[in-house]
């Protein structure tokens, strides 16, 4: 039916850290691998909640862009882009705005949780409402089947779901829907008309979902049809009509269990951050800084690794043998604390290496990046155009 594709974004909201790396960027690099992956920065998400501070908005774009090359994110390979610069996820936006119904919005559940979090921001703002249905024309106009997200935006995928069901229902029957899915039934001859009704009836009968998938095969492999009557007949197995917006799946990225520099999950807010392109002389500062376990007073103190953000870092980056060192040095008070952060040191150094040189090629040359981000803009503006011009006519503006 429609290829597969990935789609994410993430909110330019200043430099990445090792949390990010670990948490989301590894999970992009290796899909960009297996799916065609569409990566871009949601800068209009960033103005519903800080539409009164712009300044930083495009800087942290470009930065962002050049943490995700750092990572390992191929531009020969995802494509790589800017929200703001395809319109038509502006214009699906407010053609889906147009049936959304407000209580859905309402009940989302980051509406309110964001309100009080951001308490000393005015998000009663109609944009903010609107957060989740930007989201779902995001999805949408590339017709993704898989967004990686963490489980935060997980309400949001299935408000995605929702938005595009409901959309389905409302557009996806042309004039005489029922007549034409017929006839086009007819088409696929005798003996596969049979097997598609009996099929399209278990599914709609009894719910059989591996009817629907045999169906879905038969379509895929029916000679016989034209493009559009294979669409109609998709939809038409389901019981809706054509389906114009395909409903996307949530692809849970695992929880990153990457800590931070005091033991909590690594994350902006709590300050406990190493930056993706931090310098080495900071992040040696912050590791030598980090608080280890508050039993070991003194040198001769014997400590406890399970009551140290340091031996969480260990445990991302230390091999089995530095580990059973630090151990057995920290419970009998053999290894001093900057000793034993030494290998937290390198090792944190050691895998931003890579990252560094990577960046640096972008850093000496800014036209690279604006390079990349131009063909990933009209790469996928071609496709977004593509849904629009459905989207359009099956909403009644369709001028051909
Ligand atoms: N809301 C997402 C976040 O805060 C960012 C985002 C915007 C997004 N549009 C998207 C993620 C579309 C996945 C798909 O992380
Ligand atoms: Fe933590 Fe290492 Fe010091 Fe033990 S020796 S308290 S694990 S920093």
């Amino acid at each position: 039916m429609f290829a597969e594709r990935v789609l994410s974004g993430m909110r330019p909201t200043g430099a990445l850290h090792l949390g990010h790396y670990h948490g989301v960027l590894k999970n992009w690099a290796r899909l960009q691998a297996e799916y065609p992956c569409f990566y871009f920065v949601a800068d209009l998400h960033a103005l519903t909640t800080h539409y009164d501070d712009v300044q930083a908005i495009g800087h942290n774009t470009r930065e962002m862009v050049i943490d995700w090359l750092a990572s390992g994110i191929d531009p020969s390979q995802a494509t790589l882009f800017v929200q703001s610069r395809v319109p038509q996820h502006a214009e699906l936006h407010l053609m889906l705005s147009m049936m959304a119904p407000l209580s859905w919005l309402e009940r989302v559940p980051t509406y309110k949780d964001q309100q009080e979090k951001l308490a000393e921001k005015d998000l009663t703002t109609y944009g903010f409402l609107g957060y989740p249905l930007l989201q779902a024309a995001d999805i949408l106009i590339y017709r993704a089947q898989h967004v990686p997200v963490g489980e935060d935006q997980v309400p949001h995928v299935e408000f995605t779901r929702e938005v595009a069901r409901r959309f389905n229902h409302l557009y996806g029957k042309e004039p005489g829907y029922a007549e034409k899915a017929e006839a086009a039934v007819k088409k696929l001859g005798g003996k596969q008309s049979r097997a598609y009704r009996e099929l399209r009836d278990r599914y709609q009968e009894q719910g059989d979902p591996e009817a629907l998938v045999a169906g879905r095969e038969l379509l895929a492999a029916a000679q016989s049809l034209s493009a559009q009557d294979r669409e109609r007949l998709f939809g038409y197995l389901e019981g809706g009509g054509k389906i114009i917006l395909v409903e996307p799946q949530a692809l849970l990225t695992e929880a990153s269990r990457m800590p931070g520099l005091d033991g909590q999950k690594m994350s902006k807010s709590y300050g406990n951050t190493i930056a993706l392109r931090e310098d080495a002389k900071s992040v040696e500062k912050k590791v030598r800084t980090m608080p280890t376990d508050p039993a070991r007073v003194r040198r001769t103190d014997p400590g406890n690794p399970d009551k140290c953000p340091v031996w969480e870092l260990h445990r991302v980056y230390s091999d089995d043998a530095t580990r059973t060192w630090v151990r057995n040095g920290c419970t009998s008070a053999g290894i001093g604390c900057l000793e034993c952060k030494q290998p937290v040191i390198d090792g944190v150094l050691r895998e931003q290496g890579p990252m560094l040189e990577r960046a640096q090629k972008y850093i000496d040359d800014p036209k690279l990046v604006t390079d990349i981000l131009e063909d990933g803009c009209q790469k996928a503006a071609r496709l977004a155009e593509e849904t629009m011009h459905d989207v359009r006519a099956a909403m009644g503006l369709g001028h051909d």
